[in-house]
Protein backbone atom coordinates (compact mmCIF):
# COMPACT_ATOMS: atom_id res chain seq x y z
CA UNK A 1 0.00 0.00 0.00
CA UNK A 2 1.56 3.15 -1.02
CA UNK A 3 1.04 6.23 1.70
CA UNK A 4 0.72 9.76 1.21
CA UNK A 5 1.17 11.00 4.91
CA UNK A 6 -0.20 14.92 5.36
CA UNK A 7 1.54 16.49 8.38
CA UNK A 8 1.76 20.07 9.89
CA UNK A 9 4.20 19.30 12.99
CA UNK A 10 5.90 17.32 14.94
CA UNK A 11 5.22 13.81 13.11
CA UNK A 12 5.37 11.17 15.47
CA UNK A 13 2.14 9.57 13.78
CA UNK A 14 4.64 9.91 10.61
CA UNK A 15 7.83 8.41 12.70
CA UNK A 16 5.35 5.33 14.27
CA UNK A 17 4.52 4.44 10.35
CA UNK A 18 8.50 4.64 9.44
CA UNK A 19 9.28 2.42 12.31
CA UNK A 20 6.20 -0.24 11.64
CA UNK A 21 7.25 -0.61 8.04
CA UNK A 22 11.50 -1.30 9.02
CA UNK A 23 10.26 -3.59 11.79
CA UNK A 24 8.42 -5.51 9.12
CA UNK A 25 4.72 -4.66 11.09
CA UNK A 26 3.16 -2.85 8.28
CA UNK A 27 3.34 -3.67 4.66
CA UNK A 28 3.31 -0.32 3.16
CA UNK A 29 5.15 2.30 1.59
CA UNK A 30 5.67 5.79 2.47
CA UNK A 31 5.92 7.61 -0.76
CA UNK A 32 5.53 11.15 0.20
CA UNK A 33 5.23 13.45 3.57
CA UNK A 34 3.43 16.79 2.82
CA UNK A 35 3.06 19.84 4.52
CA UNK A 36 1.78 23.48 5.06
CA UNK A 37 4.61 24.19 6.66
CA UNK A 38 8.40 24.23 5.80
CA UNK A 39 9.42 23.84 9.61
CA UNK A 40 7.76 20.88 10.31
CA UNK A 41 9.77 18.27 12.12
CA UNK A 42 7.78 15.69 10.06
CA UNK A 43 9.32 16.46 7.11
CA UNK A 44 12.95 16.09 8.90
CA UNK A 45 11.73 12.70 9.46
CA UNK A 46 10.66 11.94 6.16
CA UNK A 47 14.32 13.11 4.84
CA UNK A 48 16.14 11.35 7.23
CA UNK A 49 14.23 8.15 6.15
CA UNK A 50 14.58 8.91 2.43
CA UNK A 51 11.14 9.76 1.87
CA UNK A 52 10.50 12.59 -0.44
CA UNK A 53 9.14 15.64 1.49
CA UNK A 54 7.63 18.47 0.45
CA UNK A 55 6.48 21.91 1.59
CA UNK A 56 3.83 23.96 0.28
CA UNK A 57 2.68 27.36 2.09
CA UNK A 58 -0.82 28.50 1.83
CA UNK A 59 0.69 32.42 1.71
CA UNK A 60 -0.07 33.61 -1.97
CA UNK A 61 -2.89 31.41 -2.52
CA UNK A 62 -6.29 33.15 -3.13
CA UNK A 63 -8.61 30.81 -1.58
CA UNK A 64 -8.81 27.36 0.57
CA UNK A 65 -9.64 25.68 -2.61
CA UNK A 66 -6.55 26.64 -4.62
CA UNK A 67 -4.42 25.72 -1.99
CA UNK A 68 -6.05 22.38 -1.99
CA UNK A 69 -5.86 22.26 -5.40
CA UNK A 70 -2.15 22.88 -5.82
CA UNK A 71 -1.21 20.60 -2.60
CA UNK A 72 -3.36 17.64 -4.09
CA UNK A 73 -1.93 17.78 -6.97
CA UNK A 74 1.51 17.45 -5.45
CA UNK A 75 0.02 14.23 -3.28
CA UNK A 76 -1.62 12.44 -6.77
CA UNK A 77 1.58 12.85 -8.32
CA UNK A 78 2.94 9.89 -6.01
CA UNK A 79 -0.08 8.00 -6.42
CA UNK A 80 -1.15 7.06 -3.32
CA UNK A 81 -3.58 4.23 -2.70
CA UNK A 82 -4.17 6.24 0.86
CA UNK A 83 -3.86 9.46 2.30
CA UNK A 84 -2.90 9.70 6.36
CA UNK A 85 -3.69 12.90 7.93
CA UNK A 86 -1.50 13.00 10.53
CA UNK A 87 -1.50 16.22 12.80
CA UNK A 88 -2.08 17.90 9.60
CA UNK A 89 -3.58 20.98 10.90
CA UNK A 90 -5.52 22.70 8.15
CA UNK A 91 -9.36 22.64 7.28
CA UNK A 92 -9.51 20.93 3.91
CA UNK A 93 -12.20 21.50 1.07
CA UNK A 94 -14.83 19.97 0.18
CA UNK A 95 -14.34 19.76 -3.34
CA UNK A 96 -10.55 18.01 -2.10
CA UNK A 97 -12.00 16.16 0.12
CA UNK A 98 -14.81 14.28 -1.58
CA UNK A 99 -13.01 13.46 -4.17
CA UNK A 100 -10.90 11.05 -1.93
CA UNK A 101 -13.43 9.70 0.02
CA UNK A 102 -12.46 6.47 1.32
CA UNK A 103 -8.93 7.12 0.24
CA UNK A 104 -8.06 9.50 3.73
CA UNK A 105 -8.08 8.75 6.50
CA UNK A 106 -7.03 11.24 9.72
CA UNK A 107 -6.07 10.55 13.68
CA UNK A 108 -8.00 12.61 15.76
CA UNK A 109 -6.99 12.71 19.74
CA UNK A 110 -10.27 12.26 21.17
CA UNK A 111 -13.30 9.68 21.19
CA UNK A 112 -15.23 10.78 18.47
CA UNK A 113 -18.11 12.08 18.11
CA UNK A 114 -16.75 14.09 21.02
CA UNK A 115 -14.28 16.92 21.29
CA UNK A 116 -14.17 18.18 18.14
CA UNK A 117 -11.60 20.25 16.81
CA UNK A 118 -8.58 21.95 18.81
CA UNK A 119 -7.66 21.46 22.40
CA UNK A 120 -9.43 17.88 22.51
CA UNK A 121 -7.29 17.26 25.99
CA UNK A 122 -8.26 19.97 27.59
CA UNK A 123 -11.88 20.11 26.19
CA UNK A 124 -12.37 16.52 28.04
CA UNK A 125 -10.85 17.71 31.22
CA UNK A 126 -13.11 20.63 30.90
CA UNK A 127 -16.01 18.28 30.57
CA UNK A 128 -15.13 15.80 33.22
CA UNK A 129 -14.40 12.99 31.13
CA UNK A 130 -13.80 9.98 32.99
CA UNK A 131 -12.60 8.11 29.85
CA UNK A 132 -10.49 9.90 26.86
CA UNK A 133 -8.78 8.27 23.60
CA UNK A 134 -8.33 8.76 20.19
CA UNK A 135 -9.81 8.22 17.16
CA UNK A 136 -8.98 7.01 13.28
CA UNK A 137 -11.64 8.17 10.63
CA UNK A 138 -12.57 8.11 7.14
CA UNK A 139 -12.14 12.39 6.18
CA UNK A 140 -15.33 13.55 4.86
CA UNK A 141 -15.74 17.48 4.40
CA UNK A 142 -17.10 17.70 8.01
CA UNK A 143 -14.15 18.52 10.03
CA UNK A 144 -13.41 15.48 12.29
CA UNK A 145 -17.01 14.14 11.34
CA UNK A 146 -16.40 11.31 8.92
CA UNK A 147 -16.96 7.61 9.47
CA UNK A 148 -14.70 6.47 12.64
CA UNK A 149 -12.81 3.28 11.67
CA UNK A 150 -11.71 2.72 15.10
CA UNK A 151 -10.74 4.23 18.76
CA UNK A 152 -8.43 4.14 21.71
CA UNK A 153 -9.63 4.68 24.73
CA UNK A 154 -7.61 5.77 28.18
CA UNK A 155 -8.84 6.84 31.51
CA UNK A 156 -8.65 10.32 32.56
CA UNK A 157 -6.96 10.09 36.05
CA UNK A 158 -6.82 12.36 39.02
CA UNK A 159 -4.34 15.03 38.82
CA UNK A 160 -4.06 15.01 34.93
CA UNK A 161 -3.76 18.21 33.04
CA UNK A 162 -3.77 18.21 29.09
CA UNK A 163 -0.17 17.95 28.61
CA UNK A 164 -0.35 14.67 30.47
CA UNK A 165 -3.61 13.09 29.17
CA UNK A 166 -1.94 14.28 26.03
CA UNK A 167 0.77 12.12 26.50
CA UNK A 168 -1.45 9.18 27.53
CA UNK A 169 -3.64 9.17 24.81
CA UNK A 170 -0.52 9.70 22.23
CA UNK A 171 1.30 6.59 24.00
CA UNK A 172 -2.47 4.65 22.40
CA UNK A 173 -2.18 6.71 19.26
CA UNK A 174 0.40 5.15 17.20
CA UNK A 175 -0.22 1.61 17.97
CA UNK A 176 -4.06 2.45 16.93
CA UNK A 177 -2.93 4.32 13.91
CA UNK A 178 -0.31 1.20 12.34
CA UNK A 179 -3.55 -1.09 13.61
CA UNK A 180 -5.67 0.52 11.33
CA UNK A 181 -3.34 1.12 8.51
CA UNK A 182 -2.31 -2.84 8.76
CA UNK A 183 -6.37 -3.65 8.22
CA UNK A 184 -6.40 -0.91 5.80
CA UNK A 185 -3.58 -2.76 3.64
CA UNK A 186 -4.89 -6.00 3.75
CA UNK A 187 -7.87 -4.66 2.23
CA UNK A 188 -10.18 -5.66 5.32
CA UNK A 189 -11.49 -2.10 5.73
CA UNK A 190 -13.43 -0.30 3.10
CA UNK A 191 -16.10 2.80 3.17
CA UNK A 192 -19.00 2.22 1.35
CA UNK A 193 -22.26 3.99 0.95
CA UNK A 194 -23.86 2.48 4.42
CA UNK A 195 -20.67 3.56 6.59
CA UNK A 196 -17.41 1.51 7.16
CA UNK A 197 -17.21 -1.95 6.57
CA UNK A 198 -15.38 -4.60 8.37
CA UNK A 199 -14.70 -7.59 6.39
CA UNK A 200 -12.92 -9.69 8.61
CA UNK A 201 -10.51 -7.05 10.67
CA UNK A 202 -9.36 -7.37 13.72
CA UNK A 203 -9.71 -4.30 14.91
C1 LIG B 1 -1.84 13.96 17.27
O1 LIG B 1 -2.32 14.08 18.56
C2 LIG B 1 -2.96 13.68 16.30
O2 LIG B 1 -3.96 12.88 16.84
C3 LIG B 1 -3.48 15.06 16.04
O3 LIG B 1 -2.34 15.89 16.00
C4 LIG B 1 -1.31 15.28 16.75
C5 LIG B 1 -0.16 15.08 15.82
O4 LIG B 1 0.97 14.60 16.45
N1 LIG B 1 -4.30 15.09 14.85
P1 LIG B 1 2.23 14.19 15.62
O5 LIG B 1 2.59 15.37 14.72
O6 LIG B 1 1.91 12.96 14.81
O7 LIG B 1 3.31 13.95 16.62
Amino acid sequence: MRLAVLASGRGSNLLAILDAIARGQLDAEVVGVFSDRAKAAALDHAREAGVPATALSAKGYPSREAFDEAMFSLVDAVHPDLIVCAGYMRLMSAASVNQRLGRMINIHPSLLPAFKGLHTHQQALDAGAAVHGASVHFVTAELDGGPVIAQARVPVLPGDDAERLAGRVLEREHPLLIATLRELAAGHIRLNKHGVQYDGATL
